[in-house]
């Protein structure tokens, strides 16, 4: 292994003897020294020197930054005790979408994923990437010239938050990359990867948590999430935090042509990888490999949750493409859930936005894969009786996809006798209301449309992070704005004045103040599809919001729909296109839908066009006139395909300032026609 030529003397003069000059050199050499010296501690878990000689170079470095300040720079290595704490976490916009993965329980669904990629392939034989399924929470780094610039949560897979302080307090992300023989440290790389709390750390990090009287964590995902989403980065500088890194994103700048190779290249670059990653061949390997991660398990010191397989050429993934939000040429096959038994104290039954009630066992609580349960939903009265659910019951509990924990059955043996049978109340327990189930659904529901539970639930949904993203407009506040009788649909929260609020126990003016402001924020930069999804229409979520947005331009046209048009939509089944209508043909929806666009929350969307119908476009070097993603977004909404990599079924490359060299070979390569920004301006429509 080649070592490192080190920079520290027996006896290096002291600071006061630097010229400046001078001392920036000494501090470029101690970082650059110091950071070979954290890859080999962190990385390769193979340190050279003893920590104290460690401590001394730091501490030279230390004593040169605190004699001229202006030499600090942000990826020193004295700064990972954390930056001053901040007000709030910005955010960060993702250049290619962070998307999640698809997630398979069965062995069979497993297989036939393998021979789906296979068919669409048109391939004999498949390689994918097998890797862990970490439970952490992912984030992205980018590196411009080898120094860390950014790094980001996944946020909605479009925009995350702004953690790079924090992330730059985690020993094991390097603030520069290493230099590596086989790769040239690459113009712009973008990385993501998990971050985590390994479990005997999570458990001493609780403990002392407890003991000081602080907050514990229900499970290591949870702690690694709350440390790194801190405002204040010396707290997160104190949290046992690690990474492992499995993903370089399609914008970086030299990607090689496999996942295997990417993850060779990161770990050459110092990126930490998994070492449990191996490639496989067949399917059978792969259940194989599946079967010894899941015996590997706990003995593993971090959680993992399942495995992940990816098509392991890059170009493959194209041709596969996406849906919905996952990725088609990757998997995760979840290991099954963790079960165990409890008693149930009684059920409530709970009012939603949309007046469903819904039963909930009250649960003696138990801790499931790390979780403390209490309380459980039984859904409706049909699945109550159906499981034949009984108050006093005991039930195995089960947490599916280790998150939403539900009741698996009844455990018989353990009835007394004197378990009682449970009914959905006939009058909502919240309002008083007559409660309707109409026939053939198995939902019961609230029949007062101002019930104030489903108000409250509505404007929850209204406000949330996915929908108008209002910040501060938590239960508590939801519940005392309509308890007090200043909301009484969504358009009233846009006529709240800080007089109003003041008024609300609890509420200072500057929270107020923030509200407001916070509220009026929400109505400039809402899009259309998040306004339809905040409204809450019964079986419409964020992919049909925005499928609704492309379709209809405005909420006034979707209003004005007929049911033909709303039937067309693709994928549009009866149930939900009727539900649509219902809700539309509401009059009380009609006027909401008024008295927003009258507050000026109507935010208009530009049709969907098929100018670039079944046409494949790359996008290389920078354009003049917008992001590349804001690009990639104007080919999507032409229903093109916008891909990374230039291969024989593109048909434009457009070409910018500084495009990329291997976009440019690909395609001469395979004789794709290159065009510049003005003819891609042109066929977008201007
Ligand atoms: S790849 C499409 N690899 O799972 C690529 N993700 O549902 C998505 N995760 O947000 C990421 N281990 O937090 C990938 N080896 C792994 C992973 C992994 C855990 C998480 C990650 C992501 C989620 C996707």
């Amino acid at each position: 292994m080649a070592k490192k030529k080190s920079t520290s003397r027996k006896n290096p003069p002291k600071v006061d003897d630097l010229t400046k000059k001078e001392a920036k050199k000494r501090a470029e050499a101690l970082r650059d020294e110091l950071e070979y010296h954290n890859h080999r501690y962190y990385i390769l878990d193979d340190p050279e020197i003893s920590d104290a000689e460690y401590d001394r170079l730091k501490a030279d470095l230390e004593a040169i930054e605190e004699k001229y300040p202006d030499l600090v720079t942000p990826d020193s290595p004295t700064r990972r005790v954390g930056a001053p704490p901040k007000e709030e976490l910005g955010t960060i916009r993702h250049e290619t979408r962070m998307l999640s993965l698809r997630a398979v329980q069965e062995e069979d669904d497993f297989r036939h994923f393998w021979q789906t990629c296979l068919d669409e392939l048109n391939a004999k034989r498949l390689s994918v990437a097998a890797e862990p399924k970490y439970d952490g929470l992912s984030v992205e780094f980018v590196y411009d010239n080898g120094r860390l610039e950014t790094a980001s949560t996944r946020g909605d897979g479009e925009t995350g938050e702004d953690v790079t302080a924090n992330v730059r307090t985690i020993h094991e992300v390097p603030l520069r990359l290493r230099e590596s023989k086989d790769h040239a440290t690459p113009r712009h790389l973008v990385v993501r990867g998990e971050v985590y709390m390994p479990k005997k750390e999570f458990a001493a990090f609780n403990r002392r948590q407890e003991k000081e009287g602080k907050k514990t964590f229900a499970n290591p995902r949870n702690a690694a999430a709350g440390s790194l989403r801190q405002l204040d980065s010396k707290i997160t500088a104190r949290r046992p935090l690690r990474v492992f890194f499995y993903e370089i994103a399609p914008s970086s700048s030299n990607r090689p042509d496999t996942q295997t190779q990417c993850l060779e290249m990161m770990k050459a670059l110092g990126l930490k990888t998994n070492p449990e990653t191996e490639r496989i061949e067949s399917a059978d390997k792969a259940v194989e490999w599946y079967r010894k991660m899941s015996d590997r398990r706990d003995k593993l010191p971090y959680e993992i949750d399942g495995c992940v397989f990816k098509v392991n050429r890059l170009d493959d993934h194209e041709k596969l493409g996406t849906r919905a939000a996952n990725p088609r040429w990757a998997i995760a096959w979840k290991f099954p859930p963790r079960r165990e038994t409890t008693k149930i104290k009684r059920i409530e039954a709970q009012v939603g936005r949309t007046g469903a009630l819904t039963p909930v066992a009250i649960l003696e609580p138990v801790r499931i894969g790390g979780v403390e349960v209490s309380h459980v939903s039984l859904h409706n009265q049909d699945e109550i009786e159906r499981k034949d659910i009984r108050i006093g019951d005991h039930v195995h509990v089960e947490r599916a996809g280790d998150v939403i924990p539900h009741v698996v059955r009844v455990v018989e043996q353990k009835r007394s006798g004197h378990e009682k049978k449970y009914r959905l109340p006939k009058k909502c327990p919240v309002c008083g209301g007559e409660v309707v189930r109409p026939e053939g659904e198995a939902v019961a529901r609230c029949n007062n449309a101002s019930c104030p539970a489903r108000l409250k639930e509505s404007i929850r949904h209204f406000g949330s992070r996915q929908a108008l993203d209002i910040d501060g407009l938590g239960e508590k506040l939801v519940a005392q704005l309509v308890d007090n009788g200043l909301v009484e649909d969504l358009a009233d929260l846009f006529e709240l004045s800080v007089d109003d609020l003041t008024q609300l126990d609890r509420m200072g003016e500057k929270s107020a103040q923030s509200l407001v402001e916070a509220i009026g924020k929400s109505k400039e930069k809402v899009t259309l599809p998040r306004l339809i999804y905040g409204l809450g229409i019964p079986h419409v979520g964020r992919a049909l919001a925005g499928d609704l947005a492309a379709t209809f331009e405005s909420l006034d046209e979707l209003i004005d729909a007929d049911d033909d048009d709303l039937m067309q939509l693709e994928g549009m089944g009866r149930t939900v296109a009727s539900a649509i209508v219902q809700w539309r043909d509401n009059r009380r929806n009609r006027k909401l839908i008024r008295r927003l666009r009258e507050r000026g929350v109507d935010p208009k969307q530009k049709r969907r066009g098929s100018r670039l119908k079944g046409k494949t476009l790359v996008v290389t070097g920078t354009l003049d006139s917008m992001t590349r993603d804001e690009a990639q977004e104007a080919i999507r909404a032409q229903r093109g395909r916008a891909t990374s990599g230039v291969s024989e079924n593109t048909d434009w490359l457009v070409v910018g300032d500084n495009p990329g060299r291997t976009k440019m070979r690909d395609a001469e390569k395979h004789d794709v026609e290159t065009i510049d920004e003005k003819r891609f301006r042109e066929l977008i429509g201007g």
